[in-house]
């Protein structure tokens, strides 16, 4: 391998947060008993039932009565064996009440549960990211309900309230100014009787469609699938408080369709010249469009996908985005070959209210990503200036619930702007992060050019960004490690005879927790005599970005890693 030239043109560090540990002013008052390892009663004036749980342990039902009243059960992992975790349990809701939970099974760590003033997540645990979002604590999956409404960007995400592992699906909530720094808020919806809370979208229902409005504020309008007791149909919520909380419309749900057990994650956009609300559904090995006037009352209106692109997996998480005179099908393939598994791909085409009419060859394929990390991919909803921004969620279903991570799992990747691109007559997506997270960068460090064939000792900070300029002049592969003092390295390579960018992280530190996990992701280029390359390195993942996201047809690479600090920090 020769490097003819290679230039480090400017580093940034990244602050990381700041964070604080576990649980405070834990206590049991006279009221809080334990029966034989299976059962709590108490009644307290606390915020927070904390839970002991264990991160492989047994799957246990945990039922939880307030004044008699059976609230719902949930499956939680209470430790038997030693303490991973702790799980808050919400009792806001419950003060003064007599409370009780009630296992299905004896666990002998339940003894240890306490009450607390508060629940403080732990910021500090190795590979928790600095700059990408995170839940406070507990697993999470697919963003949803992404809503800009009064100054706010609403990030909704599926999230596990009662543990590490997917399980209980509920929609956890978020807020940012800036698509940058988050704010938790509290859980949106929890499971109900009609089922849990899959993945959806909100939108702002600017004319009142839905007849909840009761004051100045609009109205938000959230859709979701509720799943697993027995189907999956899809229920409404609409919030007349800035999205803070929600209240289930009591006529759910809104929209049920007979032996479809793959009908799910609606997202729904306004469809001016019809007046109509547009709702895109995932169904098994296709896409069906519905429509409402009322957002209650739906009808359908088409299909489309089953003979076009790709259909390893089923197809989930769609979302339809107008650029002008086109229109982007977003679609998520869960299982897309052994090495990539869960991906997003996307059709371009033209959507007239009714139906969506594909521009590509039915054969033919287009990924937003060839990461491993890069899946349900979806857009904010009523966003200033018409901006396509999308998010992924880092993680791969092949391995998520693996992860080494301790109080939560998974992260988001980095929001994205999507635009719509010419290529010899075909329209083609790119993306590439928000200019907003440039507010992140602290200072700058320069690298000077260096023209030999080395690997760099970048400065291990807990995160930071990389910009690089790469101009081959006559060498075939050009390579370059992410390297700590383990000697654990993420390996970067343009093999430019080929045409290949390759990202590999098979000795990036602790990748045993899985065996799809220590992979090496590709990705085709464009021949260029100089590239471009923007990383992100945030403590547990590298994104990486080619030519300013512009070469959309040889696809812009972003490829993620998701993995302990070991490889990346100090
Ligand atoms: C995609 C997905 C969705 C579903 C959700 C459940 O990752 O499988 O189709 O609504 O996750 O958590």
């Amino acid at each position: 391998m020769k490097i003819i030239k290679l230039v480090i043109a400017v580093l940034f560090c990244i602050g990381s947060l700041i964070g604080m540990a576990s649980c405070s002013n834990t206590e049991k008052s006279e009221q809080f008993s334990v029966t034989e390892n299976v059962a709590i009663d108490f009644s307290t004036e606390k915020n927070v039932l904390l839970l002991p749980c264990e991160d492989k342990g047994e799957e246990l039902q945990a039922t939880i009565w307030v004044d008699d009243k059976k609230i719902d059960t949930y499956i939680i992992r209470i430790a038997q064996n030693s303490v991973d975790y702790w799980t808050p349990v919400d009792l806001s809701a419950w003060k003064g009440k007599k409370v009780s939970l009630k296992l299905n099974k004896a666990a002998a760590f339940l003894k240890e549960a306490k009450l607390a003033d508060t629940f403080e997540y732990d910021y500090n645990e190795p590979f928790r990211p600095a700059y990408h979002f995170t839940p406070p604590y507990g697993w999470m999956n697919d963003p949803n309900g992404m809503v800009y409404y009064a100054g706010e960007w609403h990030l909704f995400y599926q999230f596990n309230p009662f543990g590490t592992r997917w399980q209980n699906m509920s929609w956890g909530h978020a807020v940012s100014a800036d698509l940058t720094h988050w704010q938790h808020l509290p859980v949106a919806l929890y499971p109900d009787s009609l089922g849990t809370i899959f993945s959806g979208s909100a939108v702002v229902d600017e004319t009142n469609s839905a007849g909840f409005q009761t004051g100045s504020e609009k109205t938000l309008l959230a859709f979701y699938t509720q799943a697993e007791r027995g189907g999956q149909w899809q229920s409404l919520a609409y919030s007349n408080d800035k999205g803070r909380t929600w209240t289930k419309y009591a006529g759910n749900p809104v929209l049920k369709k007979a032996n479809a057990p793959d009908f799910r994650d609606p997202k729904v956009f306004w469809y001016a010249p019809t007046s109509k609300w547009i709702m895109v559904l995932a169904v098994g090995n296709h896409a069906e469009f519905y429509s409402s006037a009322n957002a209650k009352d739906w009808t359908f209106e088409s299909g489309f996908g089953a003979n076009y692109g790709s259909h390893d997996g089923v197809w989930e998480c769609p979302d339809l985005l107008q650029f002008g005179e086109k229109w982007v099908l977003l679609i998520s393939n869960d299982r897309v070959s052994n090495v990539r598994h869960s991906a997003t791909q996307y059709f371009v085409g033209s959507f007239d209210g009714h139906a969506f009419t594909c521009d590509f060859a039915p054969a033919e394929q287009h990924w937003l990503d060839y990461g491993k990390d890069h899946y349900a991919t979806v857009s904010w909803a009523n966003a200033p200036a018409d901006r396509k921004i999308v998010l992924p969620w880092m993680s791969n279903w092949q391995y998520a619930n693996d992860v080494p991570t301790k109080n939560f799992r998974s992260a988001m990747g980095l929001p994205r702007k999507l635009t719509l691109v010419q290529d010899n007559g075909k329209y083609l997506v790119k993306s590439y992060p928000v200019e907003e997270i440039q507010v992140r960068r602290g200072k700058a460090g320069n690298v000077p050019d260096v023209n030999t064939n080395r690997i760099f000792d970048v400065p291990t900070n807990s995160a930071f960004e990389i910009l690089l300029e790469i101009e081959s002049q006559s060498a075939k592969t050009v390579g370059f490690n992410l390297k700590n003092s383990k000697n654990e390295s993420v390996e970067f390579a343009f093999y430019l005879q080929k045409n290949e960018f390759s990202v590999d992280r098979a000795k990036s530190g602790i990748v045993n927790f899985n065996a799809t996990f220590a992979t090496k992701s590709v990705a085709p280029i464009l021949a260029k005599p100089v590239h471009t390359l923007r990383i992100f390195v945030d403590k547990s993942s590298v994104e990486a970005f080619l030519d300013g996201g512009e070469e959309p047809f040889k696809p812009r690479i972003s490829t993620i890693f998701p993995r302990p600090s070991s490889s990346l920090a100090t």
